[in-house]
């Protein structure tokens, strides 16, 4: 008798430790973390509410945790990724910092062996049924998942101001063909048709010049090997681009402006178009306070309707992270729905998470909830310029296939750099 109720207790005890062993990793007890916590991104100023929401959350969940918001100023990372390199190789990572879905995350520091693998906390909090498979797979290698995304973008919007369009009595074009047929009239009128800003802006509209000539299997062909790089239809784009430039502000102003104030002058009417990603959404509602579909109005970037040209943000987890747990805890709420449903109200974007609460019109405006319904039913492509389609070595040179363009004016000179590029980064399949 005394045996059994022995064997019995043993029995209780072990099963003790295996449940707690079990529960450990999701009953980790939030409030034990403690010390410093150090995020990077380039999320600052303008761009900055959609992080600090996050961060207060952070926050209330972690209170003895010091988080430090390291950000490096410049549109679409041109400025922090070169910071970020400098840490990471003198070995000096942050503990978790921005990067996008894709080749950016892949090519530069998942093949450098500088990443965790984040599988074990996709299991933990059950992303997999939560996360669209095909992000995922721009997260993952056959090792490993390599980050957390936050939120979904869009690159292929042209933005515009209702009541000067209607001022100037003009339609919003559709297609690049109606854009240039629409462009004397504006001029004529005082208006610089399409406003552009610093260097990385003039890439951005080329890849929905690209795309909205190509079209999504053409788009797709470049970096899978399969379009014609020399062919009639590459060439187009290129002179296509030229023209568009022509009715735009390049080569005058737009290399001090930055994305903001090239919105700006959509907001003030001096310029009529103006293509960005869907952050200008952010910036307009939450910074500038205009309402969508009165204050700021938007399309697909001509010739893309049908067409979501993505990009995803996301957070990853530097091997030798100084303060891992606490960096664990920070991907965990991004990831959360609660995290993403504070974040993208803000920021523009869409939650990655396919159970973010979208259709509140109290969290998500006209719209995000227009970018949402679309995103649900488009072709889905990924950007270049925001990392989803091509590696940094292409997208880091891709400027001076675009400077030789501007500079020679010569569509077939700029196909051929094009080309060289693709041979030397690896980029475009084949
Ligand atoms: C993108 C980034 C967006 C936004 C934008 C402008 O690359 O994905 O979240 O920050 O740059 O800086």
């Amino acid at each position: 008798m005394s045996k059994r109720l022995l064997s019995l207790g043993s029995f209780l005890f072990i099963l003790a430790i295996v449940v707690g062993a079990l529960g450990a990793p999701t009953a980790r007890a939030q409030d034990d973390l403690s010390g410093q916590l150090e995020i990077f991104s380039w999320w600052s100023g303008d761009e900055g509410p959609a992080l600090e929401a996050l961060i207060a959350l952070f926050n209330e969940q972690h209170p003895n945790v010091e988080l430090i918001n390291a950000t490096v100023a410049g549109g679409s990372g041109v400025n922090a990724r070169a910071v970020l390199k400098t840490r990471m190789e003198g070995g000096e990572p942050p503990d978790s910092f921005q990067v996008h879905a894709g080749q950016e995350l892949i090519g530069t520091w998942v093949v450098a062996d500088r990443m965790e693998d984040l599988s074990f906390l996709y299991e933990e909090q059950g992303w997999y049924d939560v996360f669209p498979e095909g992000l995922i797979d721009l997260l993952s290698t056959e090792d490993g998942i390599w980050s957390v995304p936050v939120n979904i973008h869009r690159s292929n919007v042209m933005w515009y101001n209702p009541a000067k369009v209607e001022e100037w009595g003009i339609e919003v074009p559709t297609t690049w063909d109606e854009f240039l047929a629409v462009c004397p009239t504006l001029q004529d009128a005082g208006v610089t048709p399409l406003a552009i800003g610093e260097a990385w802006t003039v890439n951005h509209l080329w890849e929905s010049v690209a795309l909205g000539t190509l079209g999504a299997e053409g788009w797709n062909g470049i970096w899978s090997g399969e379009t014609d790089l020399a062919g009639e239809d590459f060439l187009k784009v290129w002179d296509t681009f030229g023209k568009v430039l022509a009715c735009s502000n390049f080569g005058d102003d737009n290399a001090s402006l930055s994305w903001q104030q090239a919105i700006d002058r959509v907001v003030d009417g001096s310029a009529a178009f103006n293509v960005m990603g869907d952050w200008a959404a952010g910036y307009m509602s939450t910074t500038l306070g205009l309402v969508p579909g009165e204050g700021f109005g938007y399309v697909p970037s001509p010739g893309t309707a049908g067409t979501f040209l993505m990009l995803s943000d996301s957070f990853g987890l530097p091997v030798g992270a100084p303060n891992r747990d606490n960096a664990i805890a920070w991907l965990t709420l991004l990831g959360s729905k609660e995290g993403q449903d504070a974040f993208n109200p803000l920021k523009g974007s869409i939650p990655a998470r396919i159970d973010g609460d979208v259709t509140n019109p109290d969290l998500y405006n006209a719209y995000l909830q227009s970018a949402a319904a679309d995103w649900a039913v488009d072709t889905i492509v990924g950007s270049l310029v925001h990392g989803a389609a091509a590696n940094e070595n292409f997208n880091g040179n891709f400027s001076s296939v675009i400077d030789l363009f501007t500079a020679s004016g010569d569509p077939s000179a700029a196909s051929a750099a094009f080309v060289e590029l693709c041979s030397t980064s690896g980029a475009c399949g084949g």
